[in-house]
């Protein structure tokens, strides 16, 4: 019997599709979610793909009583993936205390009640974004980090900070922070996937709005950058590539496989993909046309940036290798499945 998992923010969309592949690799896995970004209908698909219903408990994770409450209720956690958190660039401008407040006592929170119930390890879910507008492409996870440009992006630094101090003072566990190039795509299943609220922020959201008819056009944010096609570079990566490196992470902790007591690596694919090579991969697999225009560029956009894994690949043993053309396929699959159940 494997030790339970704690997932923080489980049922949002990086928290669900993990959930799905620890389960498949035999952990019983606790969640916690305020539900303030997601809807517990995602358990329902969770178990639909894997047969079984993870426990769940609604509550927010800034309220420290409730966190070491789960831990009475739920023993022998042995291990956190933390994905609770706010993640929206823009809103963090306009809201900084809400960013700050919920991410960093979130994560304060947990670190203090591991400390207390013995638990082994906990993997964070960093981003790109603390290397900002990188001087050279690719980065590793030794490239410079550059002042953040967003309050969110700003948690992510932090938040490393915070694990980093907390360990070297002498606490008894480990941890691994992920850093995420461009999650995308969705469950093969289409049972689960992203569920933005409102008018999506994200490209492969507002695309695939786009190409339904929801939204009128994509708006491409400028095609006079300096790269091939003028329009912004990225590392999309398929989000069940991504999940799978998270039970590898946990694993590798529980079975003290750890080299240093705290590990960083870039989850990505390698390949830089431009707004408008995105567009076109998605009309190629899906045969549906994106309706779109050249817009002006978007305040606070990096020009290009993509991942050296190398580093993942060679000590996790992890590659992210879905090809982009099947991610959009799935992508598209989730966007027709939430028009089937009429949610969009
Ligand atoms: C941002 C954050 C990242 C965070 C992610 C999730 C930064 C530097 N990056 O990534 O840390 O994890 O959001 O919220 O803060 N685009 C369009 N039209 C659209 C939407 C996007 O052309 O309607 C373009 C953007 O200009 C960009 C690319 O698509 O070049 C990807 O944008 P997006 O999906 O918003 O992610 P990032 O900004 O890369």
């Amino acid at each position: 019997m494997k030790p339970r998992i704690l997932v923080t923010g489980g049922t949002g969309y990086i928290g669900s599709h993990t959930v799905v592949e620890l389960q498949k690799a035999g952990y019983p896995v606790v969640i916690i979610d305020n539900l303030s970004n997601s809807n517990v209908k995602v358990l329902d698909g969770i178990e639909r793909i894997s047969g079984i219903r993870p426990d769940f408990v609604e509550a927010d994770c800034t309220d420290i009583a409730a966190v070491r409450k789960l831990f009475n209720d739920y023993p022998g956690i042995k291990g956190i993936i933390n994905f609770a958190a706010s993640k929206a660039v823009g809103e963090s401008m306009q809201k900084p205390l809400l960013y700050y407040r919920n991410n960093l006592n979130t994560l304060m929170n947990l670190l203090e009640v591991m400390g207390e119930k013995e638990v082994e390890g906990i993997v964070f879910s960093s981003s790109c974004t603390v290397y900002g507008e990188p001087d050279v492409n690719p980065v590793t996870e030794e490239s410079p980090i550059k002042k953040a440009t967003s309050p969110y992006g700003n948690t992510k630094q932090i938040s490393e900070e915070i694990i980093t101090d907390v360990i070297n003072s002498g606490a008894p566990f480990k941890s691994i922070l992920l850093r995420y190039f461009n999650p995308v795509g969705a469950h093969p299943s289409a049972e689960i996937g992203e569920l933005p609220n409102g008018v999506p922020q994200n490209l492969v959201p507002y695309l695939t709005q786009a190409a339904m008819g929801i939204r009128k056009e994509l708006s491409v944010f400028g095609d006079d950058y300096n790269t091939p096609d003028g329009s912004c570079i990225r590392d999309y990566i398929d989000v069940v590539d991504l999940a799978k490196a998270h039970v590898i992470a946990i694993e590798r902790m529980l079975d003290n496989k750890s080299e240093e007591q705290i590990e960083v690596f870039n989850l990505g694919t390698g390949n830089g993909v431009s707004v408008l090579g995105l567009i076109n991969a998605f009309e190629k697999a899906t045969g549906v046309k994106v309706p779109h225009k050249i817009a002006p560029r978007r305040a606070g956009d990096i020009e290009k940036v993509w991942a050296n894994p190398a580093r993942a690949n060679n000590v996790l043993g992890w590659v992210a290798d879905t090809p982009i053309e099947e991610t959009m396929r799935n992508a598209w699959a989730w966007q027709m499945k939430l028009r089937e159940r009429g949610i969009m």
